[in-house]
């Protein structure tokens, strides 16, 4: 055994360690929200993307500036148009994302992103870290929140997934020690677990839900879990209303698909990597990934993504156009709820329901078998303004649930 190759990698450790600490720090730092009543303009970026992300941003951008367009021309709303996230031109500047796009991103306020290509090794691309990652680290966007909702099943889900920490924050910085061993780090705070959970209950007590899921692995994982576990259960005093439960990852996955249980679960926080997971499983549920959005939220930004990444398959077999644009529509619908603009977020949410649940007039396959994205999107805008547009959703939700 080297005691060099010791040395280095504790000095590496060592590092880590002071960076951490230093989060930590800023994280017991008051911060305040913006309030967007009064903020104006409010500045929307919004980054293209690349793969489809382009394609099916630019969908969702039709979208907002439609419903926007009274707000945008009386001055209280201004988009921005932020190129350069793209993978040519973070792969040239060997960047996550480059300075000057981080610059343009941190002129906004809100975000709307388009899937961008995370590279792996062995690809084209230098294996650099992926934007989306760098992006909620950058802007500390720690709470990724993302509903999940199939009325007539009685599902309705919002998890609340970590977003600053977990397996992800480390992610780029764990290291092959020897030629033998590589290790990674996976980092729980107080102040982090705290913040998430907290949003989480919050969430619950404005909603009148009774019940929070916290979900770990705390049995096995028993240090950075067994904190996050334990911030919950303390937090969970402070709301005497609600009752908090705690579930284990592996068997969650498996109760999120049993009928008999699924409809029990209302709220759930998890860690980074599990939320990860255990929501790309339940928007497989919701129709796919292509149909949830997903928020990403901080104290003084927030950004507005496709829980999907940008489909390069897709892209090369030429079926980019056929991609379903309803992720980031869905996503521009959560930017409008958390600007203030809730009946607009509202129009839209119940739109993507009757097109994609009960009217059903058009499909979206991916592919040729069904129509583009453009062609959706001219669909949904069709009723979105369309004063029987919420008698139709809730002949729908009557229909489908059997009433
Ligand atoms: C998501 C995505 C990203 C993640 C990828 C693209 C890096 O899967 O937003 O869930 O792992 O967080
Ligand atoms: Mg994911």
């Amino acid at each position: 055994m080297s005691k060099e190759l010791i040395k280095k990698a504790s000095k590496r450790f060592e590092t880590i360690i002071k960076e951490q600490l230093q989060r930590v720090e800023e994280m017991k730092k008051p911060v305040s929200m913006p309030d967007y009543a009064t903020l104006s303009p409010i500045i929307i970026g919004i980054c293209w993307g690349d793969g489809i992300g382009e394609i099916i941003s630019k969908h969702a951008q039709k979208v907002l500036e439609y419903v926007l367009k009274d707000e945008a021309a009386k001055g209280k709303i201004t988009f921005k148009d932020i190129k350069g996230l793209t993978i040519e031109n973070r792969a040239k500047h060997k960047k996550a994302i480059p300075d000057d796009v981080l610059t343009e991103i941190k002129s906004c306020h809100v975000i709307l992103k388009g899937p961008t290509t995370t590279p792996q090794a062995g690809d084209k691309w230098p294996n650099i870290e992926s934007a989306n990652v760098a992006m909620r680290r950058y802007l500390d966007l720690f709470a990724n929140v993302r509903p999940v909702r199939i009325p007539h099943k009685g599902i309705n889900w919002c998890f609340f997934r970590e977003n600053t920490e977990g397996a992800y924050v480390l992610g780029s910085k764990g290291f092959d020690v020897s030629d033998d061993l590589s290790i990674d780090f996976k980092v729980i705070t107080e102040q982090g677990a705290e913040r998430i959970i907290r949003m989480a209950f919050e969430y619950a007590k404005k909603n009148n839900i009774d019940k929070v899921t916290v979900v770990t692995k705390s049995n096995v994982v028993k240090t950075t879990d067994g904190r996050f576990s334990r911030v919950a259960f303390r937090i969970a005093k402070e709301y005497p209303g609600i009752k908090l439960d705690e579930w284990y990852i592996d068997i969650m996955t498996a109760k999120l698909i049993d009928p008999a249980r699924r409809k029990d679960f209302k709220v759930m926080v998890l860690p980074n990597l599990y939320g990860d997971i255990l929501t790309d499983e339940a928007a497989q549920m919701q129709g796919g990934v292509g149909t949830a959005g997903s928020a990403n939220i901080g104290q003084k930004w927030s950004m507005f993504e496709a829980i999907h990444g940008s489909a390069p398959r897709m892209v090369k077999e030429g079926r980019a156009k056929y991609a379903d644009p309803c992720s980031m529509i869905r996503a521009s619908a959560m930017l409008l709820r958390h600007i203030g603009f809730n009946k607009k977020a509202q129009k839209i949410e119940m739109a993507l329901d009757v097109c994609g649940q009960f009217e059903k007039k058009m499909a979206i396959t991916g592919r040729d078998t069904g129509v583009t994205g453009e062609e959706y999107t001219a669909y949904l805008l069709s009723w979105v303004d369309n004063p029987g547009l919420k008698a139709r959703w809730e002949q729908g939700i009557k229909a489908a649930s059997g009433a």
